[in-house]
């Protein structure tokens, strides 16, 4: 079987069950092509992608300008290691830099691998400019918190499935509740060997949880005081995804150490990255940390277009107007809903909570009665459906979909 043969979903199904670990619950939908909101299954079924692989494809699918950008540096150059320099890294960490306001940036391919990379640069801060005692750095993170799949990562979470029998855990961090002003600054005040603090600014995976409004500034405060560094991870929420280039802008809050990922690339590569100012950035030193991919020259050539599309589709400016259309399209259907009890987000993320326990699979029947009907969307914890199209949706689009979610809901009423 050639490698571009054309295959059914049922035999691509089939080729995953035999021959791929079964670590994920796909719906069962096998995609084979994409453009902007768009993609198509293997039998050329088209849908709305209400999900933007987790909010990596932000730009669209295949945005021209991103995959042109792809395609003449992959025939230039693609890999040299760090090794060597090489003649587009240093472009992209200047522009990247530049545009998100930090100094300097390190650079990495999986959110997961930024993640781990704001944790090491923490605590050798930690020990090198706030003087902890070597071994003692603690970093305080948030419960129902999703960083990624790493051993370290999965030490702080409270999700038993990410968890359980993946041990012995890495030691060092204090779980606190999201959200909580008052847990934070406990947590501050008993440990005095705090390197960090570890959140989303909106706690996407765990269900499009938005804190309190004035949340982020008085935690900032309070890291500031206690000389604790904000760590942000906008892997899901950042470029444009929630109506403001970051989450943290809603409050013009700026973070000590910013993670980025997904969008980074616009879903075309896996770029991530790490951001701080010289003051943070300068403890790592040669040999300290790295990866044979992280900021190659693909990587490199992506990244720069992928914001370039951001800035100039003005893509934040979308999702904040779209967004809100959405949410008060989506309120007046719940007000005579039984199904649904509430929808929450910003910007273009968002989500429904389904009106059913827990464990029931009323939310995965919703969404493969949106998937019948035209609309890609998966349930994330529970009964809650996220809702995160790519950014380039237009007005028309947006309330096709909305049309395609409510008529699918109105089959769920009871
Ligand atoms: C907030 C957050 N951080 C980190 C990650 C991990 O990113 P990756 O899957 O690229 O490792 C994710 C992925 O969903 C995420 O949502």
């Amino acid at each position: 079987m050639a490698v571009l043969d054309q295959l059914t979903s049922q035999d691509a199904i089939a080729l995953e069950d035999k021959y791929g670990a079964h670590n994920y619950h796909p719906l069962p939908v096998v995609l084979s092509r994409g453009e902007g909101v768009h993609v198509w299954d293997a039998e050329g079924k088209k849908y709305y992608d209400f999900l933007s692989a987790y909010s990596a494809v932000n730009q669209g699918h295949c945005h021209p300008k991103i995959v042109g950008a792809m395609t003449q540096q992959a025939q230039t150059l693609t890999l040299t290691s760090r090794a060597f320099y090489n003649d587009m890294l240093g472009r992209y960490e200047k522009y990247a830099s530049e545009y998100f306001g930090f100094d300097k940036l390190l650079p990495m391919n999986t959110g997961a691998e930024a993640v781990e990379t704001a944790i090491k640069l923490a605590r050798k801060w930690a020990y090198e400019k706030k003087g902890v005692a070597e071994h003692e750095a603690k970093i305080i993170v948030c419960e129902n918190n999703f960083h990624g799949r790493t051993t370290t990562i999965i030490s702080f979470s409270n999700d038993q499935d990410a968890r359980k029998n993946f041990g012995p855990y890495t030691p060092g961090f204090v779980k606190i509740a999201y959200d909580d002003v008052n847990a934070l600054e406990q947590a501050l005040s008993e440990h005095d060997n705090v390197a960090g603090f570890l959140v989303e600014p909106i706690q996407g995976e765990a269900g499009v949880y938005v804190p309190s409004e004035g949340y982020l500034t008085k935690a900032k405060e309070l890291c500031e005081k206690h000389n604790v560094l904000f760590i942000a991870d906008e892997v899901q929420t950042g470029i444009a995804r929630t109506g403001k280039l970051l989450a943290v802008d809603h409050e013009n809050v700026k973070p000590d150490i910013l993670i980025l990922g997904k969008a980074l690339s616009g879903g075309a590569y896996p770029v991530s990255a790490v951001l701080a100012n010289d003051s943070i950035m300068n403890v790592i030193k040669p040999g300290q940390h790295g990866s044979t991919f992280g900021g190659n020259p693909v990587a490199a050539a992506v990244a720069m277009a992928a914001l370039d599309v951001v800035r100039d589709e003005k893509l934040a400016e979308n999702a904040d107007a779209l967004g809100a259309l959405f949410r008060s399209e989506m309120d007046a259907y719940i007000q005579n809903s039984n199904i649904v009890t509430l929808v929450r987000g910003k910007g273009l993320l968002n989500a429904i909570v389904i009106n059913d326990t827990e464990d029931s699979s009323t939310a995965w029947d919703i969404c493969m009665a949106l998937k019948e009907n035209g609309l890609l969307a998966k349930p994330t914890h529970g009964n809650i459906i996220r809702f995160a199209p790519p950014l380039v949706m237009n007005r028309e689009q947006l309330l096709d979909c909305v049309a395609i979610i409510t008529n699918t809901l109105k089959e769920f009423e009871r």
